[in-house]
C-alpha cells in the first residue's frame, strides 16, 4: 500500500529516497527549487548534470543527491503555462510518469514531488496539482508495491491546502 502526504517544506530537507527537481531543459541549474537543489546537493551536482546532455520537457534523467539527505535526484522539466492548449497537461503529467519510472528503476521506496510548473512556468496551481495527482495515482495504481510513500512538497500554503484535500485519506 502507497500512501501520499502533502506536507510544507523546502525539499531539500527531506530524507525521502528520491527527491525530485523542476529543472529546465539544459540541467544546469536555475532559480526556484531548481536553484535550491543545486546550491544544497553542491556543485559535484553541476557536473553529473553537464554529462546528462539535456533534458526534454516532460522526460527525467537522474542524478545521486551529493550533499542531500536523499540518495537521488530526479530531474524533470515541466512545461511552461502558455494557455492550456499546447499540451501542457500531458507534459505535466509526463514529468511525474517518468520521474516514478526512474524512481522505481533505482529501487527508490519514498519519493518527494515539489509542484512542478507552478512557479517561475506559471501553471494554475490548482489544475497543476489535480493533474500531478492524478498521474501518481495512475502510475502507483499500475504499480501498487513499488512505493511506501509519495511526498507532495508545497512550499505556498495555498499549495499545501491544494494537496492536503486531494491526498485526504486517499492510499493506493
Ligand atoms: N522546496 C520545495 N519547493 C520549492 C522550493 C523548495 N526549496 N523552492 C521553490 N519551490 C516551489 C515553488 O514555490 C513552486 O511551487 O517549487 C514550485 C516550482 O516552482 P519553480 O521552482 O519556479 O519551478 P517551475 O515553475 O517548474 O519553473 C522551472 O524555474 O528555477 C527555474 O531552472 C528552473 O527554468 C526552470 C524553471
Amino acid at each position: 500500500m502507497t500512501r501520499f502526504i502533502a506536507l510544507q517544506t523546502d525539499i531539500t530537507t527531506l530524507k525521502a529516497d528520491a527527491v525530485v527537481n523542476a529543472a529546465n531543459r539544459t540541467l544546469l541549474g536555475g532559480g526556484g527549487v531548481d536553484g535550491a537543489i543545486h546550491r544544497a546537493a553542491g556543485p559535484r551536482l553541476l557536473e553529473a548534470c553537464r554529462a546528462l546532455g539535456g533534458c526534454e520537457t516532460g522526460q527525467a534523467k537522474i542524478t545521486p543527491a551529493f550533499n542531500l539527505p536523499a540518495k537521488w535526484i530526479i530531474h524533470t522539466p515541466g512545461p511552461v503555462w502558455r494557455g492550456g492548449t499546447r499540451g501542457e497537461e500531458k507534459l505535466l503529467a509526463a514529468c511525474y510518469t517518468h520521474s516514478l519510472e526512474l524512481a522505481r528503476e533505482k529501487g527508490a521506496r519514498t519519493v518527494a514531488f515539489p509542484c512542478i510548473s507552478t512557479g517561475v512556468y506559471g501553471y494554475p496551481r490548482a489544475q497543476a496539482a489535480q493533474t500531478a495527482f492524478a498521474s501518481v495515482r495512475n502510475f502507483v495504481g499500475a504499480h501498487p508495491d513499488a512505493f511506501d510513500i509519495i511526498y507532495f512538497v508545497c512550499f505556498l500554503p495555498e499549495d499545501l491546502a491544494l494537496y492536503q484535500k486531494l491526498t485526504e485519506s486517499k492510499t493506493c
